[in-house]
């Protein structure tokens, strides 16, 4: 086969959670092998790449995202056979394999930690973190997940974590841990790896006087455009190390990428991970927050676009992730209601029918988008939140360093529905699922979607399809005067935001709607339709 170096300027990449994928063995958690003999469904849906959440040895007290030892499997997932499996298997099937890379910090179980808790004040293996002395907290930054961001250790050092008490803050001016991750990019680059979703991407170089900062920490806290960015987020120095790590994946054939999880704004500074000599792609969240308006939408497309094509990098374009609240229910509240980090059974419910109907819209809508495009695990089968959890079950470390302020994310990574009446709607072989599913969920299994016409599952392998056929990826987007409409080479995309139907113009001929047209032929209120001309 031919190697296309830059699959990824159009690819659709498809987020598997490996915890709630699809599980081997029958003890309720998802593993490596449980993905490897899904794949074929990836295919059969018509998607580019896999990316995998972290399947490595952690104590899983953020789910993984807290990295014990970066060159293994834990065990609850299989082993490094299984890893190189799976993308063997990928690779057969036409599919790319992106893993995910932490460097913000790692586990407090991981040996470096250990070593510096181990060898006290002073010791070079405490400058791999970010140790201070003193007898109040060094500043007042808080943890993304609520609390102090730093911890007290039995011989009064304090050490920095962003996140959970048990992920502390590695020192990325240390040239140890630099060499470090240049070591495990080639660890994964070499087993045959297609690229990394890096993790915290803005987050690992800090203010060098760890200047006090006393907004709330939170993840987004580059978002507002308006002033600098906060000590802790977006600083100058992170760009240097993507322009090392890219160095070294240039060495590696068959285009290699590097994707930023940064919650950056505005879009030009966003599109800094993504000059030519640094990262290949960035999440597009500002795209993942605009509300359901065609005004809102429109200026996020355009701002977007722009920004990027000023770099040379692919837009990317992404709707529901592990983080947030699934769109099919996001998209049930009224627009305007602000960001919600997870939904409990006594909060506000969401309208699940007009969330589902808004949810099929807007991912047709994203679909037709030039660029990249992200789809988390389960929103082709319509998947709602699982708003209704009881709160004994959430493992979320954001529910308890809240003080339960905070429902957290679990709601959206709740283990898959394949088979409508196995146990564990076929997650696994037994009745057995890390959290647990809603009794309401067989509708949603892939077993009722497969080969049913204006089913969910239909409508995204039908729109990747014609995504394809059409060379939507590598289009662009000219906007038409009148509704909320642009066209994409030779496609029309219209979305109607209204309450009155739109008609469409004459001659255009309907390749794909996410809902059908009314009976004069018009597009009804909440539903996208790509045409012909
Ligand atoms: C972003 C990840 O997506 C999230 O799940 C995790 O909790 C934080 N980074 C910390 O690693």
């Amino acid at each position: 086969m031919v190697q296309n170096d830059e699959w990824w300027r159009d690819a659709v990449i498809y987020q598997v959670y490996p915890r709630s994928f699809a599980d081997s063995d029958g003890d309720g958690m998802g593993d490596l092998p449980g993905i490897t003999g899904r794949l074929p469904h990836l295919r059969e849906l018509g998607v580019d790449a896999v990316w995998l959440s972290p399947f490595y040895p952690s104590p899983q007290h953020d789910a993984g995202y807290d990295v014990a030892d970066y060159r293994g499997v834990d065990p609850r997932f299989g082993d490094l056979g299984d890893a190189d499996k799976l993308i063997a298997e990928a690779h057969n099937l036409g599919l790319k394999i992106i893993v995910d890379l932490v460097p913000n910090h790692t586990s407090s179980e991981h040996a470096w930690f250990q070593a510096a808790l181990a060898a006290g004040p002073g010791s070079p293996e405490r400058e791999r973190y970010i140790f201070r002395d003193g007898d109040e907290p060094p500043n007042s930054w808080q943890s993304v997940f609520g609390g102090s961001a730093w911890e007290r250790t039995p011989d009064g050092q304090w050490y920095l974590h962003l996140f959970d008490v048990s992920q502390p803050d590695l020192n990325w001016d240390n040239p140890e841990v630099r060499e470090e991750f240049l070591a495990v990019l080639r660890f994964w680059l070499d087993r045959g790896v297609d690229g990394f979703r890096v993790d915290v991407a803005h987050g690992l170089v800090k203010d060098k006087n760890l200047t006090d900062w006393t907004t709330a920490s939170t993840i987004l806290g580059g978002l507002d455009p308006a002033g600098p960015p906060p000590p802790m987020w977006d600083q100058e120095g992170v760009h240097e190390i993507y322009q090392s790590w890219r160095q070294v994946l240039d060495q590696y054939p068959g285009g290699r990428i590097l994707v930023a999880e940064a919650w950056v704004a505005p879009a030009s500074r966003l599109a800094r991970y993504v000059r030519p000599d640094e990262m290949h792609q960035a999440f597009n969240f500002p795209y993942l927050e605009a509300q359901w308006t065609p005004a809102a939408l429109r200026s996020v497309i355009d701002e977007s676009l722009a920004a990027n094509d000023a770099v040379g990098a692919p837009t990317t374009w992404v709707l529901s992730n592990h983080d947030v609240v699934r769109h099919a229910s996001r998209l049930g509240f009224p627009v305007g209601t602000p960001r919600m980090p997870g939904i409990g059974a006594g909060d506000p419910q969401p309208d699940a029918a007009l969330g589902l109907r808004r949810a099929r819209a807007a991912t047709l809508l994203m679909l037709a988008l030039p660029g990249s495009a992200y789809l988390y695990q389960g929103e082709e089968l319509g998947l709602p939140e699982h708003t209704t959890m009881p709160d004994e079950f959430r493992e979320d470390p954001a529910w308890e360093r809240s003080g339960h302020a905070e429902r957290g994310r679990d709601g959206c990574r709740v283990p898959l529905p394949w088979e409508a009446d196995a146990p564990s709607y076929g997650f696994g072989p037994a009745d057995a699922s890390w959290l647990p599913q809603p009794a309401t969920w067989a509708e949603f299994a892939l077993d009722r979607q497969q080969g049913v016409a204006g089913s969910t599952w239909e409508l995204y392998r039908t729109a990747l399809g014609l995504r394809r056929e059409h060379g939507l990826g590598r289009g662009g987007v000219t906007w038409q005067d009148g509704a909320f409409a642009f066209r994409n080479g030779d496609v029309l995309v219209v979305t109607n935001f209204g309450a009155d139907a739109v008609a469409l113009p004459a001659g255009a001929r309907v390749l794909l709607s996410s809902e059908p047209l009314d009976d004069d032929g018009r597009v009804p209120t909440d539903v996208t339709v790509w045409a012909a001309l």
